[in-house]
């Protein structure tokens, strides 16, 4: 009898956002995408695996609670993952007749904007293709279950291209460069509220291909050059040139949720609150030195350079004070001694 398998997986934050499917089922976007993965371990999925032959159903546990196995998209992963062992003939008949035990923990809030999708479908795909001993394109399963995931299986900065097949076989995620290129990069998490979104980010970019006219202006105008012009400023360390497009791109896509009908609102007035304060910063500074991107959900990431990681940190406990930042990576145990922080 098989042990149980265990992974983990990390969650990757675009900064070029996907958002729009052309179709629904394999989950092919509208739009290429741009992301970074975060260190493994710091924002990431936990999940263990097992078959058994006393398992009477398929179970599935996300954060401690049952979930229903009914789910299409967990039941297309499994079955696309069985259905490549059976191919490969890389375990036996028996195995593959017995249910399946998943269990899963997120260490961050999930369906929050944080990407938790990504993160647990990149960890679930992974560990039952150990599970089963298939060698295949994990990227391309991940991304059965939602599309994000696809990135979440490669470090550094990653392009999900959204490609032109209906089979979605040229529907890939690949390295632009790998994590040890920008040694320097950081990205802060601000946590504004870490509960469930009211429209999961599915339903949410349905609604939006549906009714948004400003999406299909986006796929067609801004995205092919904001694409390009990312890749080069990532390749060439380019970081005022990244921030501006990454926060440009942020804000397109939020413009996109609420030009949808009915409308889309993910951020709220804290979020709005620190966009306006990183604009300040970056104003007061001189030079771009920190960009905001928000996804499905109300709370930011902040990319910066690590130089810089004091002083935002220090302004933000001045803005918003709270007894809870969450923060991400790198950072120095003590505050003092960094320069005054201009009043907002
Ligand atoms: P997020 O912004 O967090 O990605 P989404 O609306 O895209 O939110 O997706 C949230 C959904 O992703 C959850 O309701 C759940 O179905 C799925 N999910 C999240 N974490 C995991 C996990 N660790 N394992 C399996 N599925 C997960
Ligand atoms: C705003 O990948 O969560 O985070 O494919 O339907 O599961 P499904 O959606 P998902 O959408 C992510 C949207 C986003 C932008 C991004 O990560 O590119
Ligand atoms: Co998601």
């Amino acid at each position: 009898m098989s042990g149980i398998i265990t992974v983990t997986a990390p969650v990757n934050i675009a900064v070029i956002k996907y958002w729009g499917k052309r179709d629904e089922d394999l989950i092919l976007p509208l739009n290429d995408s741009v992301s970074a993965t975060l260190d493994t371990n710091v924002m990431c999925a936990k999940t263990s695996v097992c078959a058994r032959p006393d398992i009477n159903e398929n179970e599935i546990w996300l954060n401690k609670l049952k979930e229903p196995f009914n789910n299409k998209r967990l039941q297309n992963c499994l079955g696309e993952i069985k259905g490549i062992a059976r191919a490969q003939k890389s375990v036996d008949e028996e195995f593959l007749s017995w249910n399946v035990r998943i269990y899963s923990e997120n260490n961050f809030p999930t369906a929050a904007g944080l990407a938790s999708s990504a993160a647990g479908y990149a960890c679930l795909v992974t560990a039952l293709a150990k599970l089963y001993k298939v060698k295949t394109d994990i990227s391309a399963l991940a991304r059965l279950g939602s599309g994000s995931a696809c990135r979440s299986v490669y470090g550094g900065f990653v392009r999900w291209h959204a490609g032109v097949k209906p089979d979605g076989s040229d529907s890939v995620a690949t390295q632009i460069v790998n994590s040890l290129h920008w040694p320097e990069m950081r990205v802060l998490v601000l946590v504004v509220a870490d509960t469930k979104k009211h429209t999961s980010s599915s339903k949410g970019m349905q609604c939006s291909v549906a009714t948004s006219e400003l999406l299909k202006y986006r796929v067609q105008n801004s995205v092919p050059k904001r694409v390009n012009d990312i890749c080069k400023a990532i390749k060439d360390k380019n970081f005022a040139t990244f921030a501006e497009i990454t926060m440009k791109d942020s804000n397109q896509f939020h413009a996109v949720c609420l030009d949808t009908y009915p409308p889309c609102v993910y951020m709220r007035d804290v979020s709005h609150k620190i966009v306006e304060v990183m604009h300040k910063y970056n104003e007061i500074c001189g030079q771009t030195k920190v960009a905001y991107t928000f996804d499905a959900g109300p709370n930011a990431c902040l990319y910066l350079l690590e130089k810089d990681v004091p002083e935002v940190i220090a302004l933000i406990k001045k803005v918003f004070p709270t007894t809870k930042q969450d923060f991400v990576k790198g950072l120095p145990e003590s505050l003092e001694g960094f320069p005054e922080i201009p009043d907002f």
